[in-house]
């Protein structure tokens, strides 16, 4: 195999998810012993015991959501401040991507913000830093926000900014958060909204709007202001689709001035 085949199939590896060695040697599971198989009975009298109650049916996956959602509900309902949250959250154990992620993304920025916004769920460097949009993404972001005088790391009403996401664990090879995570992890979210009650909402990029507004298209939605969540709330194109889209920039940009004059008041 050559560089450029080697690359591409690391490449695939990544992208499917696999991107984290378990072991320092490969290990070929098919030269592993296989167990003996179970002798074959001996013939036997009739069977007079009485019939086995047959198991019950397997637990219907829709009951199961809803249990789930219910216990998310509850949990979030319990929670009086953002780091009680954070620790309900961090315990939930029915949202299986829990299980492949590293950590827990909660928060960045000053929960005293005006803004807070939300994007989807955290990629392979939130994941691993524990902080949503560190990565390429998250950089462009910061360079829109200081486009409006808006800051992450700076505290006080002025310039402060709140960040989080959708969900807290990354999903495999970044997929799309499917409905059922989504549903699980919106009361959390609704109820880290209502913590840190900001004046202002972003959603950034899809999944937060169908988890919000339970409604995708961005493209008619953005630039628009909505009442959810018991505040306005702004849908805008997500940082990650400028860098591939960057003509998009131009809408992102009258979105941004939208947000900057609604902090002002004069809108
Ligand atoms: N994209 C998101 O939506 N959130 C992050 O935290 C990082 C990338």
């Amino acid at each position: 195999m050559d560089w450029h085949a080697a690359r591409a199939a690391l490449e695939w590896q990544i992208e499917a998810g696999a991107d984290e060695a378990m072991l320092d040697a490969p290990l070929n599971r098919y030269d592993l012993a296989q167990p003996a198989p179970a002798a074959s009975p001996a013939p036997s009298a009739p069977d007079q015991r009485p019939p086995v109650p047959m198991r019950p049916a397997a637990p219907d996956p829709g009951e199961q959501l809803a249990a789930a959602v219910a216990e998310a509900r509850r949990l979030a309902g319990s929670a009086t401040d953002l780091p009680s949250l954070a620790a309900a959250m961090g315990a939930y154990g029915h949202c299986e991507l829990k299980l492949g992620a590293r950590n827990t993304v909660f928060s960045d920025g000053d929960p005293a913000a005006r803004v807070m916004i939300i994007g989807e769920a955290p990629g392979r460097e939130e994941d691993i830093r524990g902080k949503p949009f560190v990565g390429a993404a998250g950089q462009l972001l910061d360079r829109m926000l200081d486009a409006i005088g808006l800051d992450r790391s700076a505290g006080g009403a002025d310039r402060a900014v709140y960040i989080t996401n959708v969900l807290p664990w990354r999903p495999p090879g970044n997929r799309t958060p499917d409905a059922s995570e989504i549903a699980m992890m919106l009361p959390f979210l609704e109820r880290h909204v209502e913590l840190a009650a900001p004046d202002l909402v972003v959603l950034m990029g899809n999944t937060p709007c169908q988890a919000v507004l339970g409604r995708a298209g961005i493209t008619r939605i953005r630039g628009t202001w909505i009442e959810a969540l018991s505040r306005p709330v702004l849908p805008m194109f997500h940082p990650a689709y400028l860098l591939r889209q960057p003509l998009a920039k131009r809408e992102a940009w009258a979105d941004l001035l939208s947000l900057r004059a609604r902090l002002d008041g004069a809108d």
